[in-house]
């Protein structure tokens, strides 16, 4: 029997076994990733979807940059590129204007990563405190953060020119579903619902 399956597909298959980790797991069942699926994001879509963008985007890049010989914590990869914007979630009600909510989302992201993991470790929470460098002065101090800060602007990019339907998070899902990956139960059915 031939092997169907794409290069692309076998790749987005490892994304999506690193997002449906145990890590993944527990922060998709936290209250903010809950709200997190319904509140609009740069104009065009959802903190979660942002959310899910950034993390694939990050491990696309862990992965080019382990097969060119760099090591990188796959692990607070994935930790620091799904918690760096719950600290968003309930933006309206808590931040007076766009400034306030620039300086100190980062800050409330690391609280609420600290919540779903109360051991949460320094790499982790450098990035997620520094991913909005350098629209704030201190930038990341370790290689994760530096990857997480570039996913983040490539995704707010997208979103924010080309829109929803081309944002990597829909994306990403959008082919997981076309290819019936994204059927499951448990973290799945938040893949599944996201955006
Ligand atoms: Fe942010
Ligand atoms: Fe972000």
């Amino acid at each position: 029997m031939f092997n169907t399956m794409t290069g692309r597909h076998r790749r987005n298959l490892r994304l999506l076994d690193d997002l449906e980790s145990r890590t993944g797991r527990k922060i998709y069942c936290s209250d903010y990733f809950t709200t997190a699926l319904s509140q609009t994001h740069h104009n065009q879509t959802t903190v979660a979807v942002h959310t899910l963008g950034v993390a694939v985007t990050s491990l696309r890049i862990y992965y080019i940059l382990k097969a060119l010989g760099f090591t990188l914590d796959k692990e607070s990869l994935l930790k620091s590129s799904l918690c760096h914007d719950l600290g968003i979630v309930g933006r309206n009600e808590k931040f007076e204007n766009n400034r306030e909510c620039l300086k100190q989302h980062p800050v409330d992201s690391v609280i609420a990563a600290r919540e779903i993991f109360p051991d949460l470790d320094e790499r982790t929470e450098d990035a997620i405190r520094h991913h909005m460098w350098p629209c704030t002065l201190l930038p990341p101090h370790h290689r994760e953060g530096f990857v997480v800060t570039v996913a983040d602007k490539y995704c707010a990019a997208i979103e924010g020119v080309a829109g929803k339907f081309y944002c990597p998070g829909s994306r990403f899902l959008r082919a997981m579903r076309q290819d019936n990956t994204v059927t499951g139960q448990d973290a799945g059915s938040v893949l599944k619902t996201a955006g």
